[in-house]
């Protein structure tokens, strides 16, 4: 008698085979791209940590859109980054509607219209001149409903501009329910709120602080999460789909995945992951110095952000995943 009785391997022997018991799937509509657009530039910038991603010209922002949207990614996510003058205490720039990103918004909406879905970055840091993600009280702290209240303002900027999804990012306490709240008082109940539900306070996002051209001295401790506390960010799951979140987000993906899992438990809403700069930046050295496939382990990461349970996936090489997988 031949031992082992059970041989896993009997269903690794083909391509076919294996294609069949194939758990995960991985499809452009499964993946969003983040994109930058920034004030007055005369052409699009690189972002030095991410080599590939750029700070886009409106007109090279409405080209890349449309190439993402042509190869079949899902969606979009904007963020908008102001001339340095332009930044003030309250980040008014993202609240006015002649402000880059709301004037992105309305060139992708005109653009694409309904054939993507349009989501925007609804948080104060990329206009703030001290870089936090909310409004300062007297003493220099992050004011929890002070913030709420300009967040309110941003979003409905963002929904007047044509934005399908709001999305915020601040962790600020009760962020979902007042945003939700305003947009419905602004005519705007169709608009969906995508929470960035459980937030940690990386260090994997480095480059991004470069990439919106951060003017943040010091760290978000205060409002983003301590990056050990999975109990924690189940609260915070809970209290923002209790607060009405159409989807719930986690960031940092890949140091994160238990808790994509643990929300993907819980969540009667979809769940989305991001994978962050950092993780782009990790994959994308280690590849040019010839030490991993980049094709390879973007896609390894990306099935493996699936796998713990993430139904979307924020990630910069979406357009180039699209391709890849046709
Ligand atoms: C906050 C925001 C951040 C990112 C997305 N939204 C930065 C932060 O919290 O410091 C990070 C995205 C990335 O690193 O790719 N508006």
């Amino acid at each position: 008698m031949s031992y082992p009785r059970h041989r896993p391997r009997r269903l690794r022997t083909t391509p076919a085979l294996r294609r069949l018991v194939s758990e995960t799937s991985l499809e452009p509509r499964h993946l969003v791209l983040p994109l930058f657009v920034a004030d007055g530039l005369a052409e699009p910038r690189p972002i030095s940590a991410m080599p590939g991603v750029v700070q886009h010209t409106r007109e090279s922002l409405r080209r890349a859109a449309a190439e993402a949207v042509e190869a079949g990614v899902g969606g979009l996510m904007l963020f908008g980054i102001p001339c340095d003058g332009d930044k003030d205490a309250t980040g008014s720039e993202g609240v006015n509607p002649d402000g880059i990103l709301n004037v992105a918004l309305r060139d992708l909406n005109s653009d694409l219209g309904d054939a993507t879905v349009l989501m925007a970055d609804t948080c104060l840091d990329e206009f703030t001149d001290h870089g936090h993600c909310g409004v300062l009280d007297v003493h220099g702290r992050v004011d929890n409903d002070a913030t709420n209240e300009q967040y309110i303002k941003l979003a409905v900027a963002q929904a007047h501009s044509g934005a399908h999804v709001v999305s915020p990012s601040g962790m600020m306490d009760g962020q979902v329910a007042a945003i939700r709240d305003g947009l419905d008082h602004a005519g705007h109940s169709d608009v969906a709120i995508l929470a960035y539900a459980a937030k940690f306070a990386s260090a994997f996002y480095g480059p991004f602080r470069e990439a919106v051209g951060s003017s943040l001295q010091g760290d978000r401790r205060t409002y983003q999460q301590d990056p050990g506390n999975a109990r924690e960010a189940v609260r915070e799951i809970e209290l923002d789909l209790a607060e009405g979140a159409d989807m719930v987000m986690v960031k940092p993906a890949m140091s994160y995945l238990d808790v994509v899992r643990a929300a993907a438990e819980i969540s009667p809403v979809p769940v989305a992951a991001y994978q962050i700069s950092g993780e782009y930046a990790m994959i994308s050295a280690a590849a040019a110095n010839g030490w991993i496939d980049l094709r390879s382990s973007v896609l390894e990461s990306l099935v493996g952000i699936r796998r713990a349970g993430a139904d979307i996936v924020l990630t910069y090489w979406a357009t180039d995943v699209a391709g890849w997988l046709r």
